[in-house]
């Protein structure tokens, strides 16, 4: 197959993880007879060094005009002191927008080779974590109003969450089939206590339940979710949520993996064309210094292949050469164990590749 990727190398120590998953891109056309081409697109911190803006019209056209996107990080300490609507966040946010990705799919499991590296005790992590997060993606408070003015001689801010009958049915759609395809079990994280936003996602959830019989669908308070996903997170199978709520689970679900360091996601809309990044961000502190972990990455990468250009089994590949690499005792400085090797960056690539 012929596949052209846009790729985002990011800010910070972002680039050195998108070229070793390029590296294993690579090898895997070689052993399957792929063409893959690259279009390289900017967005965030080295848009705005480059363009004064972090996500310029040219850049997202060639990110939409691509089969698939693969980005590492943006965003880091050069860029802070800049206005909400020209940081680079918002060049990602604008390029989620913009290419139409609602579902954002962030799995949480736990690698046997790195189960003591989990912050839970051990009888928590036995009973299994295994489960993803699907978060709405361009959407709630994200992308509702934002302002800040003067009001009776102070600084008022507001944030607005906005959320409309079709949004939420959308991915609650891809809830179910996302929990069709696992062991069947959905929850609906939100603040319906208090929250319009969230008692809506309830009504427009439960109906769509009728059409998942086979679903067990529950209902849980975000603030007992996050409890839960601490307590026994081997009750979860899918969990689908608003942006901001999935925003902060997503990070407490892969730091009880053991690191944000390996879990990669996917963020499609209605076409096959998505963008696969890292959940982690840019890693500032140990910039240019070859000790990022590229492992999330490269999954993501793997997950482009599984989910946009239907290669299964190229993507098992890849996911089978980070095990055999963990399996050997190689290990990045973020989930470096006793008795294992410390390598860096560039050597945990050389290492997958090896197994490829
Ligand atoms: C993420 C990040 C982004 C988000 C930031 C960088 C805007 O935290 O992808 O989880 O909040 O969505
Ligand atoms: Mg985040």
């Amino acid at each position: 197959m012929e596949k052209n990727i846009a790729l985002i190398y990011g800010d910070c120590a972002s680039p050195e993880i998108v070229t070793q998953a390029v590296r294993v891109l690579d090898k895997i056309a070689e052993k399957h007879g792929h063409t893959f081409t690259y279009t390289r697109a900017y967005m965030g911190g080295e848009a705005i060094d480059k363009f004064g803006d972090p996500l310029p019209q040219a850049e997202l056209d060639k990110c939409r005009a691509a089969d698939s996107v693969l980005l590492g990080a943006i965003g880091g300490p050069k860029w802070e002191g800049l206005p909400g609507d020209q940081r680079p966040e918002k060049g990602l946010l604008r390029l989620r927008a913009g290419m139409g990705l609602y579902s954002n799919n962030r799995p949480a499991r736990i690698w046997p080779q790195l189960a003591d590296a989990s912050p839970l005790k051990k009888q928590i992590v036995d009973r299994g974590i295994d489960f993803i997060v699907v978060r709405e993606l361009i959407g709630g408070v994200y992308f509702g109003e934002h302002k800040t003015f003067h009001q009776d001689g102070e600084l008022k801010a507001v944030d607005t969450m906005p959320y409309t009958e079709h949004e939420i049915e959308r991915i609650g759609r891809i809830g179910f089939e996302t929990a069709m395809k696992r062991r069947k079990k959905l929850t609906c994280v939100d603040k319906a206590n208090v929250l319009d936003t969230s008692r809506l996602w309830r009504r427009v959830l439960e109906q769509l339940a009728g059409e998942y019989p086979e679903v067990e669908f529950s209902e849980m308070f975000v603030d007992n979710a996050a409890m839960q996903i601490c307590k026994d997170p081997s009750q979860f199978d899918v969990i689908v949520t608003e942006n901001m709520f999935g925003d902060i689970l997503s990070d407490e679900a892969s730091e009880i993996t053991g690191s944000i360091g390996m879990v990669p996601s996917s963020s499609l809309g209605a076409t096959s064309c998505g963008l696969y990044e890292p959940i982690h961000g840019s890693a500032p502190d140990i910039a240019g210094q070859d000790k990022v972990n590229p492992i999330a990455c490269i999954l993501s990468a793997a997950m482009m292949l599984r989910y946009s250009f239907g290669m299964a089994a190229e993507a098992d590949e890849i996911e089978a050469a980070v095990s055999a690499v963990l399996d050997e005792g190689l290990r990045t400085a973020d989930i470096m164990q006793e008795g294992c090797r410390l390598i860096g960056c560039t050597a945990m690539g050389d290492a997958i590749l090896a197994k490829l």
